[in-house]
């Protein structure tokens, strides 16, 4: 008996430790992209530029409006007026109108459902494509993050137009090309490059929002979660305390 409420406190003792140092763990190269999804007026700017400039293209099929607007601390008609702009109701799914097909045969690839691209991606990869686009030697669009992206830049009027500038490099087989070093802003947008990073990191707090809806709540509910494991270690210690009493 003694050993097991020894083992038992050592057990307990240990948890709180180890979610801790496993959270840390986790969020080792999170954060560079300063996105923050319990910031909700960025979800909510986000949303907006979502709805406006994406969802044309990429449909959110896994979220309802109605499951938004509880998220988001909107009302319905906030949501009917400033986020539906088809003849969707309040309870449906964010889709889009266009087929595949339509899809395919205008940009040569269907985009795809963005539900699931923040966590698969992740909110710092979503931050860097949206500030990658730049104009290429063809006049066209291209982006370092996705190079070859069928995806035209949306967001060039707020952005601007930037282009590359090359530098030298050699590879392992000898040969020097021309890689891109960094980007110059050659025509000025709408937004300064502060303001532009803001509205691509709400864009990508969006997204990874919409890719675990829940995430709001689970990280709510993961801190009274340690802070009960706190209180059980006391009252284990107590307990401890208690059997070698007897002991002693
Ligand atoms: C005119 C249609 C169109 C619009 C509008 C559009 N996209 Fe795209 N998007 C595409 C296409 C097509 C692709 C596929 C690119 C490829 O794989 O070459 C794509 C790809 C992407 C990808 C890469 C997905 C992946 O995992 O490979 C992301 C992320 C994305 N779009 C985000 C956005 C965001 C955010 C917006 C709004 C700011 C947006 N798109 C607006 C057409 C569009």
């Amino acid at each position: 008996m003694k050993k097991l409420a020894k083992y038992l406190f050592i057990a307990v003792a240990l948890l709180p430790g180890a979610s801790v140092v496993a959270t840390a763990a986790g969020s080792t190269h999170v954060e560079s992209s300063g996105v923050n999804v319990n910031d909700t007026a960025s979800l909510q700017r986000g949303a907006k530029w979502y709805v406006n400039y994406c969802l044309g293209c990429h449909s959110i099929s896994y979220m309802r409006y109605n499951r938004l607007a509880k998220d988001l601390g909107l009302s319905e008609d906030q949501v009917m007026q400033n986020l539906v702009f088809s003849d969707a109701k309040f309870g449906e799914t964010m889709d889009i109108a266009m087929s595949e097909e339509q899809a395919k045969a205008w940009f040569g690839k269907a985009p795809p459902d963005l539900s699931l691209t923040g966590r698969a991606r992740g909110a710092d990869w979503l931050f860097a494509y949206l500030r990658s686009f730049y104009r290429d030697e063809t006049g066209g669009w291209n982006n370092t993050v996705l190079p070859n992206a069928a995806m035209p830049n949306v967001l060039w009027r707020q952005q601007g137009i930037q282009s590359p500038v090359y530098r030298q490099e050699t590879g392992d087989n000898g040969f020097t090309r021309d890689v891109i070093d960094h980007f110059v802003l050659t025509t000025p947008g709408s937004q300064s490059p502060e303001e532009f990073e803001q509205t691509a990191r709400d864009i990508a707090a969006f997204l990874q929002y919409t890719g675990e809806p829940v995430q709001l709540e689970r990280k709510g509910i993961g801190v009274w979660v340690l802070l009960f494991l706190a209180l059980f270690t006391f009252i284990a210690y107590l307990l401890k305390a208690e059997y070698w009493r007897d002991v002693h």
